[in-house]
């Protein structure tokens, strides 16, 4: 949510963050803006829309430092007025800002009487508050952003730029994420690794409560009260070709491409040499401590949850919970004596989660986050992590890193029953069952252009649409259902298929798209039931069978996996009927309106 870049000391600066921004649009693409100085002048420019409306400003842009920042509006619409950077009183301090000022509207009664705002954002605020202890009350630069930061609540990522001195940024961060690149004579900072990898591959982490002073040759971490901290550097294992399209249109259609790979990748990493399943031996005790699991989790993540219940509660004889986050960061229901938290998430970022673990910590619950990215804040935080091995996920519409979840925790479900001596753990080869699910993936992707047509016919013009299923299957709906409608617009509902005749029938109309998911031998023919219920309704039906249940008639037909990983193997076609939708209606297929793929606000 939101996007910073910063270098200092490279005479490409300009480029150097107008190629970050445009690694970093999937945080935010509403408006982006950078100041750059250092030149024969210095620059603020920015601009509504895409990076590459402000890259089309940026001629004759030069100097040697800068900020930068392409937003995901909270305060404010997206207008170049609202657009990151912000200038102090007297446009001397400049400003990017990541996150959200809890206290800004106190802070501008109590502090900036009589100054002047150009937005309505909580970052404006800020500089100006550090403007005025800078210039009005004569603290120094480094002071009057202490002094700041002592006063500021909230999430943030800081980078700040005093416009008469181009050899110094100054950064801070609390709850949103900020990292420093270390280049060759120069340095950089960045809300994400993936935004400076083309420049080095050396970053420093920065801790919340933080202070860093960045300049060309140096790198300097200190608290709030000025003393320093030590901190070494790391290596990220990122690979410019996995930030890529490559030949793909969309980042979409290539990360769900990816999944067979990616199931295979997960049997590398949670296999031995003999091919058994490895897990931490910590991590299997964590569970076996535990008397219930509570997964929390957030959107495509929660659906990810629900789809690896009845396999984690079958194989580890542990009670599954699942719990939205952002409605458990303000009332944890009754606990049970002895819960694990696993959190779930892509990003590893997201506050409505980490709010989550914060509360855990304090109270003493063991947590394992289950994440696509190392070193993530739910990450450093929870007592253990697996993790996905999914790669990069850019598109915003989270595809490989659903699928990914559903197989690392088989990996853990599979590990902790072994471990118990749990008859259905042992029974079950996941190794094997895996490499038939990448099979199976592999084949659905194969029959992508049976499903753009059928996709045309039933999405390209409708409002709504109904996702239903049992079971396992309606795990599945819920998430297709997500997708669908985040991408295309279309209104859609995944809807466990018994429910429907309880009210939400009504909605059936001629015409309305149904799309039903049959996987469970037991309930397929339930499912068929209601599948008569709605076309004889004059729903438009279309059918995606596994072939043990599949009817000549069913519309996409998928090879049989186990049904543990059923979910992994369903999803598969439902992530292409959302791309096709998409694509068909004219849309932009991975940054869809008013989202961001990491969601650093609550
Ligand atoms: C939808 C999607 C979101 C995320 C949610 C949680 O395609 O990606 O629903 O799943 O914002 O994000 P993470 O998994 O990063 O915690």
């Amino acid at each position: 949510m939101c996007g910073i870049v910063g270098v200092v000391g490279n005479t490409n600066a300009t480029d150097i963050l107008i190629q970050g921004l445009e690694k970093l649009e999937y945080r935010g693409y509403d408006s982006a803006g950078i100041f750059v100085l250092g030149g024969a002048e210095n620059h603020l420019v920015k601009a509504v829309g895409r990076i590459a409306e402000l890259s089309a400003k940026t001629a004759g842009v030069e100097g040697t430092t800068g900020i930068g920042h392409t937003r995901w509006a909270t305060h404010g619409k997206p207008t170049e007025d609202n657009a990151h950077p912000h200038r102090s009183e007297t446009e001397r301090f400049v400003l990017v800002h990541n996150g959200v000022i809890e206290n800004y509207l106190e802070i501008k009664e109590e502090y900036l009487a009589g100054h002047h705002f150009k937005g309505q954002t909580d970052t404006e605020i800020a500089v100006h508050l550090i403007g005025k202890f800078a210039e009005e009350d004569g603290l120094s630069v480094l002071e009057a952003f202490k002094k700041a930061l002592h006063i500021i609540r909230g999430s943030y990522a800081f980078a700040l730029i005093d416009s008469q001195d181009p050899e110094v940024i100054y950064v801070a961060k609390n709850k949103s994420p900020l990292l420093i690149g270390l280049g060759q004579g120069y340095n950089m900072v960045c809300s994400d690794a993936m935004a400076m990898i083309r420049e080095t591959n050396q970053y420093m982490e920065i801790h919340d409560q933080e202070l860093v002073i960045v300049k060309a040759d140096s790198v300097e971490v200190q608290d709030y009260d000025g003393n320093s901290r030590e901190r070494a550097s790391y290596t990220a294992e990122l690979d410019l070709s996995d930030i890529g399209k490559g030949t793909y249109p969309y980042y979409m259609l290539k990360e769900i491409d990816e999944q067979p790979t990616v199931m295979r990748k997960l049997i590398q990493a949670y296999t031995d040499e003999f091919g058994q399943v490895v897990v931490d031996p910590a991590i299997i005790k964590a569970v076996q401590d535990a008397d219930r699991i509570y997964i929390l989790a957030a959107g495509t993540s929660y659906h990810a949850g629900f789809a690896s219940k009845k396999m984690l509660e079958e194989l580890t004889d542990t009670p599954v919970e699942l719990g939205i986050s952002s409605e458990w960061g303000y009332g944890m229901p009754l606990l049970s004596k002895k819960p694990l938290f696993i959190f779930i998430s892509q990003s590893g970022e997201t506050a409505d989660s980490r709010q989550v673990l914060v509360k855990a910590n304090k109270m003493g619950i063991p947590s394992l986050t289950v994440t696509n990215v190392p070193g993530s804040t739910l990450s450093r935080e929870a007592n253990h992590t697996m993790l996905l091995h999914a790669g990069p996920e850019i598109a915003v519409a989270s595809t490989k890193a659903y699928t990914a979840q559903i197989a690392a925790l088989a990996f853990l479900a599979k590990a902790v029953g072994e471990a118990n001596g749990n008859a259905k753990a042992q029974a079950f080869d996941l190794v094997h069952e895996l490499s038939i699910v990448a099979q199976s993936i592999e084949s659905t992707l194969s029959e992508k252009e049976t499903i753009e047509a059928k996709v045309r016919d039933l999405l390209e013009t409708t409002r709504n649409a109904f996702y239903i299923g049992r079971g396992q299957d309606y795990y599945v709906a819920m998430e297709a259902s997500l997708k669908l409608k985040e991408i295309s617009y279309i209104q859609c509902e995944g809807f466990a298929a018994g429910e429907l005749k309880h009210g939400t029938i009504a909605l059936i109309e001629e015409g309305t798209p149904v799309l039903a998911l049959l996987s469970d031998p037991v309930l397929a023919n339930h499912t068929r039931g209601n599948i008569q219920e709605v076309a004889a309704r004059g729903a438009k039906v279309l059918t995606i069978a596994e072939e043990n249940v599949a009817k000549d008639t069913d519309d996409i037909v998928l090879t049989t996996v186990h049904p543990y990983l059923s979910p992994i193997s369903m999803v598969v076609p439902t992530q292409l009927v959302a791309y096709f939708a998409t694509l068909h209606r004219g849309l932009d297929v991975d940054k869809p309106r008013n989202l961001a793929k990491s969601v650093t606000v609550e």
